[in-house]
């Protein structure tokens, strides 16, 4: 069982025993930390049994003509010279959310959403998808604006000055499920504001007014 947290470990706190899954992967620039690194947690006993796909610097205790040996875990899988100016970079994002608060973080984005959410639920002709209840909802929203692209949305709601996501967001299963072709996301994190979801609402109706006719 792999969990892919890239989008639950920025927002929340993790505890991999606990959620007793195998491999659990996550996204350094996800939660403040540089593009290009991540971490890749695995069971002891299975990265055990597993054999490296990569080979190079630092990873061999002894080769021979015909076979090599590993190092030991973690040397195994980390073949060649690391990134290492990304991993201190992204040691030091992690630091920065533990000073916060992992518990804190989650609090402060459920009351993000807990504000949003029924305003957005209240905008004609805007679908909201998951959750409806902004205690169940996490601070990623994707919605729909009835006859419109979310593309078209996600560029007008650019010309307002808020930046979302539009498009299958990598889940064309889901996208699938719900019966729809794409959709907007906007994505809420610790330096989001009030002030921000105030604006969001404010150009989703000035995206409305300038596509007007078209409902
Ligand atoms: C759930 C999820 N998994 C994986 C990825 C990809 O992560 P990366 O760009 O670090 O490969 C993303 C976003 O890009 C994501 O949202």
């Amino acid at each position: 069982m792999v969990v892919d947290g890239a989008q639950s470990a920025p927002h929340m706190k993790i505890d991999v025993q606990d959620l007793d899954c195998d491999f659990f992967t996550l996204s350094g620039h996800k939660m403040l930390g540089p593009t290009g690194i991540g971490v890749l947690y695995g069971k002891e006993e299975i990265l055990n049994l597993m054999d490296p796909i990569e080979s190079g610097g630092e990873m061999i205790d002894f080769v021979y003509e015909q076979e090599a040996i590993w190092k030991e875990l973690p040397w195994k899988f980390e073949a060649g010279t690391p990134n290492i100016a990304g991993a201190i970079a992204l040691g030091a994002a992690i630091d920065y959310l533990e000073s916060i608060g992992m518990d804190a973080i989650h609090a402060y984005e459920q009351e993000l959403v807990a504000y949003i959410l029924p305003k957005l639920q209240a905008i004609e002709g805007l679908t909201v998808y998951g959750p409806q209840d902004p205690r169940q909802h996490a601070g990623v929203i994707a919605f729909n604006l009835e006859g419109l692209h979310p593309h078209d949305v996600a560029t007008a709601l650019d010309y307002e000055g808020v930046a979302v996501r539009a498009g299958h967001h990598c889940a064309q299963p889901l996208i699938n499920h719900l019966g729809i072709s794409t959709a907007v996301r906007v994505s809420f994190y610790i330096y989001n504001t009030k002030e921000d979801c105030d604006k969001l609402i404010q150009a989703i109706h000035a995206t409305k007014e300038f596509f007007n006719g078209t409902f």
